[in-house]
């Protein structure tokens, strides 16, 4: 855990990190999660100063909808290719209660984005940092996707299968 940064409150970050977050902030009302309530907004900031936004889309069908790391790393891939991701930034909207809080919530991603994210972080040959807020509502900064995935299953993993 040494290289994660760990603050109180989002204003404790770097400038970069706190803009990314508010891009993701103002994503928000994009987000169809009619089912869940749960609105989480991604953004990802490129090499080349662009930003690129996703928010969950969930469908009746539940197991078809999307989480909002995952919208905004395929709308990258598809739209902006060979583009290199500097830094990710997460954050969500809790609708469940029947005044939802105007505070942003807890939002870390989940197992199947950090895997994704892996892959994109490995295809681009470089880290890239992700900002989001844990449960005890501090502010994370992981230096890179790999940090969030320990003992990972890559390309490299299926190569070596294929070997033997
Ligand atoms: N969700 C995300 O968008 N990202 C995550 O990392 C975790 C979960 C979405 C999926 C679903 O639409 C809703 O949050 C509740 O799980």
């Amino acid at each position: 855990m040494k290289d994660f940064v760990l603050v109180p409150t989002l204003q404790d970050l770097d400038p970069d990190s706190i803009d990314l977050v508010r891009h993701a902030e103002r994503a928000l009302p994009t987000s169809h999660a009619p089912y869940s309530k749960f609105h989480v907004g991604a953004a990802l900031l490129l090499d080349n100063g662009v930003i690129v936004t996703g928010t969950n889309q969930e469908n009746a069908a539940y197991p078809s909808g999307m989480c909002a790391e995952r919208v905004a790393l395929f709308t990258l891939a598809s739209q902006y290719p060979g583009q290199v991701i500097k830094k990710m930034a997460v954050v969500a909207l809790d609708k469940n209660t029947p005044e939802p809080s105007p505070e942003l919530a807890p939002a870390t991603c989940c197992g199947g984005c950090r895997q994704v994210m892996l892959e994109f972080e490995d295809r681009q040959g470089k880290p890239f940092e992700v900002v989001m807020q844990t449960e005890d509502r501090q502010w994370v900064k992981a230096p890179s996707a790999r940090s969030l995935l320990p003992f990972c299953f890559t390309s490299s993993t299926l190569g070596a299968a294929k070997i033997n």
